[in-house]
This record gives structure tokens, C-alpha cells and sequence, in this order.
């Protein structure tokens, strides 16, 4: 069986785009592959973070990744930081890549934008520790949002300079991308993502809010100049990512939704897609109330880094063997 890995921060309340681009893939990939989701806490702490928000966003994530359908039985989900051997591979990534490449990084560079001398370092490791992350597992696949791209060719990189200077140690991942929902676009810029981080709450879809937050966000989100339901990337960027969020939420093609609205203008539409998104979250939500306060949340983390720590400390072993770095028996 080969074998998946994918993180996602708890630096926030998951975002709709959280949601379409990564979490609802993993979903069918349980019954497929051999699978490892994470809470990467770690990498949430790359920016400051109130302990007390920090704590419960874990938890609601942990919640999130169950309710939306993964079953605990079949993968293995855990908290990053319960699992030392991510750390520890994450120095041996930073002493084996280089400032130039960590630099170029488009991430580093848009989370560093405007901190003058204050740029935390941790901004820089972020991709050496997600390249150790990934590669704890022997990973095959890493189902992503495409702004995760980068950081997985970089992945690659490492992967292959440390098996070419110390011998075949690791698996080199692939990157699995969706066709459609890649890249959901912020409901306030067309040309920014969607990012749970956002100080401007306007600008995303929590996968928690309510029905009536839900409808005004929607209500309030950018159109295009003309008043046509018209997907085109291109020239019609806001509308184009509206109908792309109905088509995943709704299972309507592009060209259906498209016909349903010739005519119609924005009004409709985007009293329809309110609707279309609601009853995607309610089922969520609705497991979602009940998984965040249970003890069998925590029974399931507990036995996911028990595995994890497994199968990741032998990785970790191998790789500090290779390098001279373990006692000699
Ligand atoms: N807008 C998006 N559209 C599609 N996929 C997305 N992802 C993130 N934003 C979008 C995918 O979600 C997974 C988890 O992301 P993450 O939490 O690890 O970090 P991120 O990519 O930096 O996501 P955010 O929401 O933008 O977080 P903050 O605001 O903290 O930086 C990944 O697979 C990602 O590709």
C-alpha cells in the first residue's frame, strides 16, 4: 500500500479553501492508501500565536479532520509536536539546504513582507521541517493546495541531496494537486488566496460559521465589473472563484452553473451559493459539536502519535545511522 502524508495548521479556524483544496480530499484516499494527517503545530508557531487560541485550535482542528469523515481506524491522525523525530529531521533538513533556495521561497517572502528586522527565523525553517514531516513516512503522495507546491519541489530537493551524499535513505514524495480547487481565492482580493490567517474575517468562509455569517460573507464578497455568471479566470477572477466554490460544493459542472444563471445576474446566484455552501458545512459542523468536547478525540491523538512516534523514530534512526550521527553497535 503506498503511503500519503498531509499537514495542516492550526493557525486559525479552517477555511473553506482549507476545506475544498486539501481536507475533502483526504477523505476517499483513506480506503487507498496507508494514511498520516497531522496538526502541524509546529509550523503554526513560525508566526506568534495566543497559547490559549493555539490550544483550542488544535483541538477543533483535530475535531474537523474527523468530522468531515476520516476514520480513525484507517489513518493515522496526530499532533506534530507529540512526535519529537519531526523536529529533530527538521534540523538535519535546515543543515542540509541552503539560505539561497529557503530564501526564494514565494511563502517566506509574503509572510516576511513588512517585518523588517523582526522576521522570525521560524518563517525560514518551515520548509526544511515540512520536508522532515513528509519524509518521516516514506511518503509517496502528498495531497496539497497548490500553494504548497514550492515547498514540496523543495521536499524533493532534499530528499534526493541527502540520498545522493549519504545513500538511499528516503522515499521522494509526489505531489497530488486537485483539478479544480487548487487555489480558492480570498471573497475580498480575487488576486490574494483564501488564508485562515487573514486579520480581514470578511475575506474567508470558516468552516464554522454559522448560516447567516455564511450568507453575509457571500452577500458582501467581490464580483466583476459586468453582472454575467461566466467562468473566466482571467478576466472575471472573482466570479470565476465563486462559481468554482459552487461547483465543489454542489457537484455541478462549470457549464451547468453557467446555464442555470444566464440571465439571472449576481443577486440569485449568490443567494443560491449561500444556500450550496451551508448544507455542505452543516453535516460537518453537526459531527463537529459533537467530536470537539469527547475523550474519544483524545483516546484517537493518543493512539495516532503512538504510531506516528513508531514508524517515525525508525525513519529517523536510518537517516542518523547514515550520517554518522548514531552510537556504533
Ligand atoms: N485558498 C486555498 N485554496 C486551496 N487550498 C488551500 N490550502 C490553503 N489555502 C488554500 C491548502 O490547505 C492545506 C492546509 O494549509 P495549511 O494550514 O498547512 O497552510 P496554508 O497553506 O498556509 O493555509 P492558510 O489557510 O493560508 O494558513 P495561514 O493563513 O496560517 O498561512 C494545504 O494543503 C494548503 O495547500
Amino acid at each position: 500500500m503506498k503511503t500519503i502524508f498531509s499537514g495542516i495548521q492550526p493557525s486559525g479556524i479552517l477555511t473553506l479553501g482549507n476545506y475544498l483544496g486539501a481536507m475533502k480530499h483526504f477523505v476517499p484516499l483513506q480506503d487507498e492508501f496507508n494514511c498520516y494527517y497531522c496538526i502541524v503545530n509546529q509550523h503554526a508557531i513560525t508566526v506568534p500565536q495566543d497559547p490559549a487560541v493555539l490550544r483550542e485550535n488544535i483541538r477543533r482542528l483535530a475535531a474537523l479532520y474527523l468530522a468531515v469523515g476520516l476514520d480513525p481506524n484507517k489513518v493515522t491522525l496526530f499532533i506534530q509536536s507529540e512526535v519529537p523525530a519531526h523536529a529533530k529531521l527538521a534540523w538535519i533538513m535546515i543543515c542540509i539546504s541552503y539560505l539561497g533556495e529557503l530564501e526564494r521561497m514565494t511563502q517566506f517572502k509574503d509572510k516576511s513582507d513588512g517585518r523588517g528586522e523582526s522576521i522570525p527565523s521560524g518563517l525560514l525553517a518551515y520548509p526544511p521541517l515540512m520536508a522532515a514531516d513528509i519524509l518521516l513516512y516514506s511518503t509517496d503522495y502528498v495531497p496539497v493546495g497548490e500553494d504548497q507546491k514550492q515547498h514540496l519541489e523543495l521536499t524533493r530537493d532534499l530528499a534526493t541531496r541527502f540520498n545522493n551524499r549519504y545513500g538511499e535513505v528516503f522515499t521522494i514524495p509526489e505531489i497530488r494537486v486537485p483539478e479544480l480547487g487548487a487555489r480558492i481565492m480570498s471573497l475580498a482580493e480575487g488576486t490574494k488566496k483564501m488564508s485562515k490567517s487573514d486579520p480581514n474575517q470578511g475575506a474567508f468562509i470558516s468552516m464554522l460559521d454559522d448560516a447567516d455569517t455564511i450568507t453575509k460573507k457571500i452577500k458582501r464578497a467581490q464580483t466583476d465589473s459586468d453582472s454575467s455568471v461566466r467562468f473566466d479566470k482571467e478576466a472575471k477572477p472573482a466570479v470565476s472563484n465563486l462559481m468554482t466554490i459552487y461547483s465543489l460544493c454542489s457537484g455541478k459542472t462549470l457549464d451547468e452553473i453557467e446555464a442555470m444563471y444566464e440571465g439571472k445576474g449576481y443577486g440569485a446566484f449568490k443567494t443560491d451559493l449561500a444556500e450550496v455552501v451551508i448544507e455542505t458545512l452543516r453535516p460537518i459542523q453537526e459531527r463537529y459539536n459533537k467530536l470537539f468536547h469527547s475523550t474519544e478525540l483524545d483516546d484517537i491523538l493518543s493512539a495516532g502519535a503512538k504510531k506516528a512516534n513508531e514508524v517515525a523514530n525508525q525513519m529517523l534512526y536510518r537517516a542518523e545511522k547514515v550520517m554518522g550521527m548514531a552510537r556504533m553497535q
